[in-house]
């Protein structure tokens, strides 16, 4: 007689998964390579992530690929980075686009090469129709500034009278973070086993199950974004009320 095996039941889906990809340096040291091999085998575990998202149905993906304060490394892996960005951009925007992936950028344009700003412009103009997966990358993104960002806006529709300082709560400041129309993410990932947020999405993931692998990104594959969403599964989800 044959057994039937588990089916795991991922319903409902979470609708947003973000990722602090962490790890592709120590990966490489373990190796005995130079970090932009951690990187570069950092950027095939984005395919795999990406893949997988739309395999599963997740509607929204973000992946947190290079923060404000990651200028500070040596200028040589930044550059190797931005190329690894400007790759990726240029050999999978086809593929994504066809597969219904909208690609969205967070994060300050300022600073960023300018035919990288160029390439995030287009890929945003392709697949701005595209209904499948929203693929939102964070790229010179610091979640404090996106917040001080935010406060500077208000205070200025208060100034020029637009705005009344009472009418200022949780959903008119929503409005003004650069994920206004991004639902927050429902599950964190952070690889590495790190265990921090490092200045990503903070006032997004108030709610946010957060779910720390102890695998190094490079490692990163569609078993372990599915090994996430079952554990964000296994939570019980309140948001600060009572079980019933
Ligand atoms: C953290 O590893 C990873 C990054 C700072 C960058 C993530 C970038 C990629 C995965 C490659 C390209 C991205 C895209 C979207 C194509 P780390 O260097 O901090 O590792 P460590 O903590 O072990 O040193």
């Amino acid at each position: 007689m044959q057994i039937p095996s588990p089916v795991i039941d991922r319903q409902p889906l979470p609708t947003h998964v973000a990722i602090i990809m962490d790890g592709n340096g120590r990966w490489a040291q373990a190796r005995g390579l130079p970090r932009s091999a951690g990187h570069h085998r950092g950027a095939e575990a984005v395919r795999r992530a990406v893949e997988g998202a739309r395999e599963l149905g997740v509607g929204y993906l973000t992946l947190y690929a290079f923060s404000s304060e990651n200028w500070k490394r040596p200028a040589a892996e930044v550059d190797d980075l931005m190329g690894l960005l400007r790759l990726y951009l240029r050999r999978e925007l086809a593929e994504l686009d066809r597969n219904e992936v909208r690609v969205r950028f967070i994060g300050e344009r300022r600073r960023l090469p300018e035919d990288i700003v160029q390439l995030i412009d287009e890929a945003e103009a392709l697949t701005e129709r595209n209904r499948g997966l929203t693929l939102v990358i964070a790229l010179n993104y610091g979640s404090q500034l996106e917040i001080v960002r935010a406060a500077q806006a208000l205070a200025c529709e208060v100034a020029r009278g637009s705005l009344l300082p009472e009418d200022i709560d949780e959903t008119a400041f929503r409005k003004r973070l650069q994920t206004a129309d991004i639902p927050d993410p429902d599950v964190l990932i952070r690889t590495s086993g790190e265990q921090r947020l490092s200045n990503f999405l903070l006032w997004q993931a108030a709610y946010a199950e957060l779910v720390f692998l102890d695998i190094l990104w490079p490692d990163f594959g569609k078993a372990d974004l599915a090994g996430a969403i079952d554990e964000f599964h296994r939570r019980e989800r309140r948001y600060g009320a009572v079980s019933s």
